[in-house]
Order: C-alpha cells, then structure tokens, then sequence
C-alpha cells in the first residue's frame, strides 16, 4: 500500500474569521464532501485523502484546512474553494495566496512551548 500524497484535514470546530470572503459558503462538512467529491471524480483516492478534524489551533483563520505533508495551511476557505484547492494545490502544486496563512500566524508549536514552561513553572513550585 502506498502513502498518501496528499492529506487534508478539515477542521469540523471553526467558525468564520474576519478574513472570511463575502459569499462564501461556511460548512466543514460539506467543505468535506466537496473535496472528497473532487478527489474521487477525479480518480485521486488512492493518494488523496480529506478527514475531518478537531480543532487545529488556528482558530482565529477559521474555516482551517491543512495539508500534510506539504504542511500547507489555509484560512477562510469557503465550500466554493474546494475544487480550487484540489486542482491548483493538489494537482498543480500551487499555494493559493488568498487562502495561505502566512507562517509567522502560525501557532504550531508555539501553544506548545507556552504549555511545557507553564507546566515546567509549576513543577518548580
Ligand atoms: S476551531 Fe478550527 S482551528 Fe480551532
């Protein structure tokens, strides 16, 4: 069996952040379904796979999806963004700039840290 290419995971906790296009459609569910919808009417099932997730600990960029293991996070994504995400990131290989959280937004790792010094504060104590 071979590895995925590709793994989107789609925060199912979310609700729209400021940066959330008008008209866009927000729903993790059927965000979901269209991008599995994609991957399968296009034959990708085999190297694509979108899941649902909890909370990504990106929220204020919500509606989040990440891709592993490109590592590439998006904000704001509407329904309507599904097919692009699959045709130009996936297929393509390109960062769609309207959606990209630029790395120093990201927290990953930084809840982390501010939870090991809490928790290393304490055992000080
Ligand atoms: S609720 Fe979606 S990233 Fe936190």
């Amino acid at each position: 069996m071979s590895k995925f290419t590709h793994h989107l995971f789609v925060c199912g906790k979310c609700k729209p952040s400021k940066r959330y296009g008008k008209g866009k459609t927000h729903d993790s569910g059927k965000l979901r379904a269209a991008l599995k919808k994609e991957i399968k009417r296009l034959g990708l099932k085999a190297q694509v796979r979108a899941n649902d997730s909890g909370c990504l600990d990106q929220c204020d960029d919500g509606q989040v999806v990440v891709i592993y293991p490109q590592a590439i996070w998006y904000g704001g994504v509407g329904v309507e963004d599904a097919e692009r995400i699959i045709h130009e990131t996936i297929l393509a290989g390109n960062i769609l700039e309207d959606l990209r959280i630029p790395d120093e937004r990201l927290r990953c790792g930084k809840a982390k840290k501010a939870g090991s010094a809490a928790a290393e504060s304490k055992q000080e104590n």
